[in-house]
């Protein structure tokens, strides 16, 4: 989810390019750099941190004449998914000389096939990044034609991108092109502005043209040539942005929570790609390099972690006894920090983070490797403290999660999860044929979100049924339970209601008590093993006039007869249902929040990473 801006024109690019990475500093802000390029000279300033450490390092460069009069030039703020946030690492990379200069918005999924042919080749590589590998590969077909040498590469690349380059030798022409993260292209007079999203140019024109995947396009001054990869001339129409700058950065959406909800498909697909081998039916999490023969020496999995990143943990427990017959446990990582926990060699410690910086978990990693467990991190942020500390894992290639309340987050986690589970059971009892299917059924969790997601508006409706009330229960059994708990605390998180979730078989050891008219229950009621149950509890509920909402399955009548409001979610199994039942109550929680006028982004007294105790 990285910042991409390119100028090409009759103006100073640098002061474009540098409002235009400000407005994208919240696509990710660990570096970032800027490459100017003119007849006489071509440069690249890079700095970690935000962008401003960025413009303080070319003011220190005030009497370059590049800076003051280059028109042409890319730029990039970084959020890091190969190699940590170092300046190394930051974009834009360069080919020997700068020959060639590129930012890259995606994952390379080859990288490291096409690194050791260009090392053959002479090629040294001065970062750790996949980008740097696509900046070599165009340098080693350029012969004086930068779009061939671009397209050429890109027929090699296996992964997504989003790319802005030029070629030192022939400056004002940049070649854009993308294939999974978004390009768009602001058409000025004899001037254009290439971003990774429109926040970055409607200061600038709100004519854009936006990339198909697969396309590629020359653009010079104010001209505009696209073309697919097997060279073939296309025309994109332009359309009108109508967005506030401010909606922009939103990406036209109201708040950042919501657009990160709307982006949990393509967040899922990036959690997931490359990591399905579907046909030997397994996960391959290069990250955790754990081969068959260790996996079977591990006798257990115990996952660390706080708030939503704990609730994932309660399906990933559940995954793996479920599928790989092992024992798995959840601990709330400030208690199993302090609890002296019995764990040694033959434990996997898994520590779930968003932000890497969880003062509780990171404690709890650092217990862990005192007692002699084999510690993992599962950690969206790359480069954090806890995926340093843990030095493997599995990153979640989630992109910044803004918003306090985690949402995209949680569903990566589960995700990934979900293959962790595979990777145990299909070394020990699972079989390669039972492993295909559950491949699959990791591979069709982006779809089932996609379905609930097209239900918003419906969903905004049942909110408004439940603004009134100041608290809540939310109930669920077996996968179902996390859910409960996990739509209990966004409801509570963003919208100041009291919700709490349950195990549905708790209600009556107590906190049946508390139901009335004003104690409304959300069920969790898929079908499948336990909703039975879950709907007497739902009768109960019923029998002591709370009104209930249902999140029910697709087409079941008899759930629908049995509840006040309902949700339908597609069907699946429970173990992926978990994703789609959850996105439906992140949309529930943040309709109820944004009809009783909540901050939603920012709730009262939360932050988004807890770095202390
Ligand atoms: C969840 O919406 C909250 N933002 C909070 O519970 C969060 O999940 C928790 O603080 C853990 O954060 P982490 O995943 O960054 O470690």
């Amino acid at each position: 989810m990285c910042g991409i801006v390119a100028y090409t024109g009759k103006q100073a690019a640098l002061p474009i390019l540098i409002n235009g990475l400000k407005r994208l500093e919240y696509r990710g802000y660990d570096s970032a750099g800027i490459a100017l390029t003119s007849e006489s000279e071509t440069k690249v300033y890079k700095a970690k941190g935000k962008v401003a450490n960025l413009v303080e390092l070319l003011a220190g460069q005030e009497d370059s004449l590049l800076l003051k009069e280059s028109t042409c030039g890319i730029a990039h703020t970084r959020w890091a998914t190969h190699g940590s946030p170092t300046q190394e690492n930051a974009h834009p990379h360069a080919s020997p000389e700068n020959q060639i200069v590129l930012v890259h918005n995606g994952i390379i999924e080859n990288h490291n096939q096409l690194r050791a042919k260009l090392k053959a080749d002479g090629y040294e590589f001065l970062s750790e990044t996949d980008t740097e590998v696509l900046v070599h590969l165009v340098d080693s077909f350029y012969d004086d034609d930068i779009y061939d040498a671009v397209i050429r590469a890109l027929k090699q690349i296996e992964g997504t991108y989003g790319i802005a380059c030029f070629a030192k030798n022939q400056p004002g022409k940049l070649i854009v092109a993308r294939r999974g993260s978004p390009i768009v292209i602001g058409m000025g007079d004899q001037e254009a502005i290439v971003a990774s999203d429109a926040s970055a140019i409607i200061n600038y024109t709100r004519q854009a043209v936006y990339l198909d995947d697969n396309d590629i396009a020359i653009v010079q001054g104010g001209d505009i040539e696209i073309r697919t990869l097997d060279d073939s001339l296309v025309t994109r129409q332009a359309s009108e942005i109508d967005w506030s700058p401010d909606a922009a950065e939103k990406g036209g959406y109201e708040h950042y929570m919501l657009k990160e909800i709307f982006e949990q498909p393509e967040a899922i697909r990036n959690a997931i790609r490359g990591r399905i081998d579907v046909n030997a039916g397994n996960a391959v999490l290069s990250g955790l390099s754990l081969a068959p023969r260790e996996l079977v020496d591990l006798q257990r999995l115990v996952v660390v972690g706080c708030g939503t990143s704990l609730n994932a943990g309660l399906v990933g427990q559940f995954a793996t006894e479920d599928f790989a017959g092992i024992p798995a446990s959840v601990e709330q990582a400030a208690e199993f920090r302090y609890r002296n926990p019995i764990v040694g060699s033959r434990d996997l410690v898994l520590a779930i983070s968003q932000s890497g910086e969880t003062a509780d978990t990171l404690a709890a990693v650092r217990e862990a490797q005192q007692k002699g467990a084999l510690v993992a991190g599962l950690v969206n942020v790359v480069g954090s403290t806890i995926a340093r500390e843990t030095g493997q894992g599995v990153y979640l290639h989630a992109g910044p999660e803004i918003s306090v309340a985690s949402t995209k987050a949680f569903t990566c986690q589960v995700s990934v999860l979900l293959m962790v589970a595979l990777k145990f059971a299909r070394a020990h009892r699972m079989s390669h044929e039972r492993g295909k299917r559950f491949a699959e059924e990791i591979l069709a969790i982006p779809e089932l979100v996609e379905r609930v997601l097209a239900k918003n508006d419906e969903i905004a409706r049942v909110a408004e049924s439940f603004v009134k009330y100041e608290k809540a229960f939310f109930i669920g059994r077996g996968y179902l339970y996390p859910v409960a708990m996990e739509g209990a605390l966004k409801l509570k998180e963003i919208s100041y209601i009291h919700a709490e979730g349950y195990h549905a078989a708790e209600l009556k050891h107590g906190p049946i008590a508390l139901l009335e008219e004003s104690m409304p229950v959300v069920a969790l009621l898929n079908d499948g093993p336990g909703k039975d149950k879950t709907l007497g509890n739902v009768y109960e509920c019923k029998a002591r006039n709370a009104t209930v909402l249902g999140i029910i399955t697709e087409g079941d009548e008899e759930a629908k007869q049995a509840v006040d409001h309902y949700i339908e979610v597609p069907d699946a199994p429970l173990h992926t249902a978990v994703v789609p039942a959850t996105v439906a109550l992140q949309l529930f929680s943040y309709h109820v929040a944004r009809l009783r006028g909540c901050p939603i982004d920012q709730p009262r007294n939360l932050a988004k990473s807890v770095t202390v105790e």
